[in-house]
């Protein structure tokens, strides 16, 4: 029975840890395994292995000791423990990324940094000495934004170190000099159904606003991100992303008398809900575009003063306009409207 249960939980954590880390290439199952001829630890880029390498070096946190020293193209790094089991580990571990470096198999691709690092895997060289307790590296680029990249990232194992399981889900910027051009879009969700940094299920609690529209994630932290930088995970419009849904108020709550919220903005259109309240008056003006107006919720009316014409606005009432038609909207008492215009003719 509890050897069942202690089954489930194994198959639940690997689920857990596979998603956390994005360990990719799991069907490739290849046998890259290559000799570190350095006392027999374990080798290669085993996927289901090298998450259990991982998860015990953050289990043993603790135990574990290292030194960063930054030089002027790349770092050295001497990572140890007193404890054989937890050195057996850090070498596994070590030799394992050198040859996913190697092969170009990525892990914790939703990381920022991580994705950059394989990116550039070709620049980087990574030579791994086995000491008594643990492992020493010197790891070095003759690209000077490479450089800061393994930097990064030895800090970023640093903190791993210092945190243990409560730094997993972090997630790491690039460094500062990253050259624009080197930003690769690293989206993975629509942030409609599922999580543009993740690519997990969103959490509908959890969303932005984000270039007039909005936007759903899996966690804050993905929220954090995307509202840094939106252009690593945001396809910039609608050409790219099929399907938006807009947040509509379909009632009218509390608020200023004059309200306006974009809902949408793409090359083609624009779409505004307009709320009214105590009686409020959008004065005469006109639009270039030809538009729609729809109404929501409420009362009021729609005035074309040239034409001497009125129209009430009631939900469900839904009208266009012309280009340069003079218009004025009043709220009896409150009205609530869905304008879309029309920006490419
Ligand atoms: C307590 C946790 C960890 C320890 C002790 C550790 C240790 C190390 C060490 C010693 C290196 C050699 C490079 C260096 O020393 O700077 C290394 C490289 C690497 N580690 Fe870890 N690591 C940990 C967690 C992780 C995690 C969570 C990931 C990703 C899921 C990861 C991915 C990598 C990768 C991709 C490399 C090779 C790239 C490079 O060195 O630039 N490590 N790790």
């Amino acid at each position: 029975m509890s050897q069942n249960i202690n089954k489930r939980l194994n198959i639940s954590l690997s689920i857990l840890l596979l998603t956390a880390f994005g360990i990719s290439g799991l069907a490739q199952g290849q046998g890259q395994s290559q000799g570190n001829g350095q006392g027999g630890m374990g080798m290669g880029g085993n996927q289901p292995q090298d998450m259990q390498t991982i998860h015990a070096l953050f289990g043993d946190h603790q135990k574990i000791s290292r030194t960063v020293k930054n030089i002027a193209n790349g770092l050295e790094a001497v990572t140890e423990s007193d404890d054989p089991k937890v050195q057996a580990l850090i070498k596994e571990h070590t030799w394992a990324m050198k040859v996913r470096l190697k092969n170009h198999q990525p892990i914790r691709q939703w990381d920022p940094l991580f994705a950059a690092l394989f990116q550039h895997a070709d620049k980087i060289k990574l030579e791994v000495t086995n000491t008594a307790k643990g492992v020493k590296v010197l790891e070095t680029s003759t690209d000077p934004y490479v450089v800061k990249l393994i930097q990064s990232h030895a800090a970023s194992i640093s903190e791993h170190v210092k945190e243990g399981m409560s730094s997993m889900h972090k997630r790491h910027e690039l460094p500062d000099a990253a050259p624009k051009a080197e930003a690769k879009f690293l989206g993975k969700g629509d942030g409609v159904m599922t999580c543009p940094v993740t690519g997990e299920p969103v959490d509908k609690n959890i969303s932005a606003e984000i270039n007039g529209r909005t936007v759903y994630f899996c966690c804050a932290n993905c929220r954090d991100t995307v509202v840094k930088n939106p252009e690593l995970y945001l396809k910039p419009n609608s050409a790219e992303v099929t399907m938006n849904v807009l947040k509509l108020q379909t009632e009218i709550g509390a608020g200023k008398d004059k309200q306006v919220e974009l809902l949408f903005e793409g090359a083609q259109r624009k779409i505004q809900q307009i709320t009214l309240r105590n009686r409020a008056v959008l004065a005469a003006h006109k639009a270039a575009e030809p538009i729609t107006i729809q109404c929501i919720a409420g009362k009021g009316v729609i005035r074309i003063s040239e034409k001497g014409e009125t129209i009430e606005l009631r939900p469900g009432v839904l009208l266009t306009l012309e280009p340069n038609v003079m218009h004025e909207v009043e709220a009896l008492p409150a009205v609530s409207i869905l304008l879309t215009r029309f920006t490419e003719k």
